[in-house]
């Protein structure tokens, strides 16, 4: 049985692990891939979803979504993921040409014409999934749900309460929150426990593959740039936090987690708060849950499961 998906991703280096776990899979019917800016300018996401996807060996369409948040400035991630989005580290020019749909476009008709429900799996700000809410509210009976990266009960990476992917465009996901379709949010209580060990990479590195290779010097910057900003995470020393691969892993193997259906809602007009996942754990709001928000991973299991995508994925293409 397979389960057909479309990803909206901001590639960016966890984006492409969990673009590699999505490959890896083929009981993942990846309909198509829609980017945003987000870790990097949306020129630099683009190129990098058809390089990575071309190196895959991988025939997907790839369309390009909206160029900036709804009304935020946009703000990068350049120092974590690199001046090319992802860590310095370069595929060969893609094969793929980029879709002649906007994402938006490409999401509804996908969406429109599919005769059964379809994941929406989402690694990045939230803004092509947003505006096409808005534009086209017909497609929401059509999602089955979205798997989410983003946001957070406690913490943040931004801010003290601010996830990058909801900090970046607040509004769009307000709207994507409040659109009634059911989210399973894979938010920093989870992905800070989603981590690989700098033993699990020689691990990686041990496969010995030009993936494999790839692989381990993307999450090598990763952890240096880590050590160096604002995004610095206590422990992210040895506790290399592979955020967006939980969004793709959930689809794939729910039992690996565990979460808690809440009501969440996005703050838009706090001075310090702006972009703050609002996670009523107490039900004290009494408001319907919206959201399952995940908190507790098999680290190990979820471990073993990437590194056998990345063995698979550097057999596929050599
Ligand atoms: O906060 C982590 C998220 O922000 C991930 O999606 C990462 O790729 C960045 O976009
Ligand atoms: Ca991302």
């Amino acid at each position: 049985m397979t389960i057909p998906v479309i990803i909206d991703c901001d590639p960016g280096i966890d984006d492409v692990m969990a673009l590699t776990l999505a490959f890896a899979h083929p009981e993942l019917d990846i309909k198509l891939i829609t980017t945003e800016p987000g870790n990097q300018t949306q020129a630099k996401t683009i190129h990098n979803a058809l390089a990575f996807t071309s190196y895959m060996k991988k025939d997907i369409e790839i369309a390009r979504g909206l160029d900036n948040p709804f009304f935020r400035q946009l703000e990068i991630a350049d120092e974590v993921h690199g001046d090319n989005g992802l860590g310095d580290v370069h595929f060969p020019e893609p094969t793929i040409q980029l879709s002649n749909r906007t994402a938006i476009e490409a999401m509804k008709e996908t969406l429109l014409s599919s005769d059964e429900q379809i994941v929406l799996i989402a690694t990045g700000p939230l803004t092509n999934v947003g505006a096409l809410l808005l534009a086209h509210p017909e497609i929401k009976s059509k999602i089955k749900y979205i798997s989410y990266m983003g946001g957070a009960a406690v913490g943040g990476n931004m801010t003290p309460t601010t996830e990058f992917n909801v900090y970046v465009d607040p509004h769009a996901a307000d709207i994507v929150f409040r659109s009634g379709i059911p989210i399973i949010m894979s938010g920093l209580d989870v992905t800070h426990k989603a981590y690989v060990t700098k033993e699990e990479l020689n691990r990686i590195e041990a496969i010995g593959s030009d993936f494999a290779q790839k692989v381990v010097q993307m999450l090598r910057f990763y952890v240096h740039a880590a050590k160096q900003t604002a995004f610095h995470e206590d422990g992210f020393e040895n506790h290399i936090r592979l955020h967006d691969l939980c969004a793709v892993s959930y689809v794939l193997t729910p039992e690996l987690f565990e979460g808690d259906d809440c009501y969440v809602a996005v703050e838009l007009e706090g001075k310090l708060t702006t972009g703050t996942t609002v996670v009523d754990y107490a039900q004290r709001t009494g408001l319907p849950h919206n959201v399952k928000v995940l908190h507790t991973v098999h680290r190990e299991k979820f471990v073993e499961q990437f590194l056998s995508a990345v063995q698979t994925m550097s057999r596929q293409i050599g």
